[in-house]
């Protein structure tokens, strides 16, 4: 089978766990980076085991015509740009979260896209990880009965001990409590409740704690969403706490109810409402790169990408979807009004 070469833009925190597990699937290799500081090509082919050309400009690097798939990983300011150039290039592309800081520059992304007919994948990569796979399976088996609510939330402190922090405090760096990071929890919602969202209610505000002084945003927001088909569900993103990082996730079913790896099954004989039964999945429970599910979600990619079909679960119409009710979620905080979608 074809090995895909990956060029990768932006060599950051989020670069390192993109090349360990996007060779550790077997299906493709990084054989290029670009990135704004000068880097040592032989350096960096020493450490990963192959030849490895590094480039300062992306164009350079969108000119070589063995680069099959560009991986973006710069900043959030620059994924549309790098994205529109790698799609007008001809490249397949991964792109980082946020796709864009803007509704405007997401449909930017997706007419180059469409128009390049190159596939995409946005790292919403929590789809990919074993709980929400598990999770997902419960729901579509039937387990839970019909779910009419559900709460997904973000629970994670983005202080000064990040890397991150001096760009991400920034409006024109994170851009919001949901678009820095709360977002893979919403993208979640979506997952599990469905993609009919008609209408969403935000309220943000910030912790009075001096260590989270230097964001330009409001670092807590929670968004209510009102379902088509009359569901109701509840999003949380919370990058101001003081606490362990936790994705909080309870659905409610007419069958029983889900807490994180815990459920509730009425439809089975001999369980006992009175408490719940664990299940064995590992949880999504760490803000570190280096835990992130990203190889299973690059192994579909690649796989995806061979078979010449879309990326299942985390494609441009998910990646869509999921940004048109981040931003209607920040106008709604931003007006105090409800917003339709
Ligand atoms: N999916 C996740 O859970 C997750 C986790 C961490 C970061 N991220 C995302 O990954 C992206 C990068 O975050 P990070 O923490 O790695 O940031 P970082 O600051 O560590 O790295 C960003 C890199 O981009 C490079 N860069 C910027 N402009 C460039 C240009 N014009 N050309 C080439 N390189 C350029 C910088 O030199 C830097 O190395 C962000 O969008 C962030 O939201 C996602």
């Amino acid at each position: 089978m074809k090995q895909f070469n990956v060029g990768i833009i932006g060599y950051g925190w989020a670069a390192t766990a993109h090349i360990a597990a996007i060779n550790a699937t077997g299906k493709a290799r990084v054989t290029a980076i670009c990135s704004s500081r000068k880097l040592d090509a032989q350096a960096l082919s020493a450490q990963y085991g192959n030849s490895i050309a590094t480039y300062t400009d992306v164009k350079a690097m969108l000119k070589d015509p063995s680069i099959d798939v560009v991986d973006v990983t710069s900043h959030p300011w620059k994924h549309k740009d790098h994205a529109v150039a790698a799609a007008r290039a001809g490249k397949h592309i991964i792109l980082e979260k946020p796709m864009a800081l803007s509704w405007k520059d997401c449909k930017a992304v997706e007419a180059a896209v469409k128009k390049a007919k190159v596939k995409f994948a946005l790292c919403f990569e929590c789809r990919y990880s074993a709980q929400f796979i598990a999770t997902k399976a419960l729901i579509d088996q039937g387990l839970l009965g019909d779910l009419h609510y559900g709460e997904i939330d973000y629970y994670h402190g983005i202080g000064p001990w990040y890397g991150q922090f001096p760009w991400n405090v920034k409006k024109s760096g994170g851009g919001s409590a949901l678009l820095s990071a709360g977002c893979h929890a919403l993208d979640a919602l979506l997952l599990c409740l469905g993609d009919d969202v008609a209408e969403v209610t935000s309220y943000a505000t910030g912790s009075k704690s001096k260590i989270f002084k230097p964001y330009q945003y409001d670092t807590t927001s929670v968004t209510i969403l009102k379902f088509k088909s009359g569901k109701v569900g509840k999003c949380a993103s919370v990058i101001d706490c003081l606490q362990p990082y936790y994705f909080h996730t309870q659905l409610v079913g007419s069958n029983g109810s889900l807490l994180d790896n815990k459920v509730h099954l009425h439809g089975i004989a001999g369980m006992n409402k009175a408490k719940w039964s664990q299940l064995s999945f590992g949880l999504v429970d760490s803000g570190d790169v280096a835990d992130h599910p990203y190889q299973s979600q690059f192994d579909a990619f690649f796989g995806a990408l061979a078979a010449g079909k879309d990326m299942p679960l985390t494609g441009l119409k998910e990646a869509l979807r999921s940004h048109e009710v981040i931003f209607a979620a920040d106008k709604s905080a931003a007006t105090g009004k409800p917003v339709r979608i």
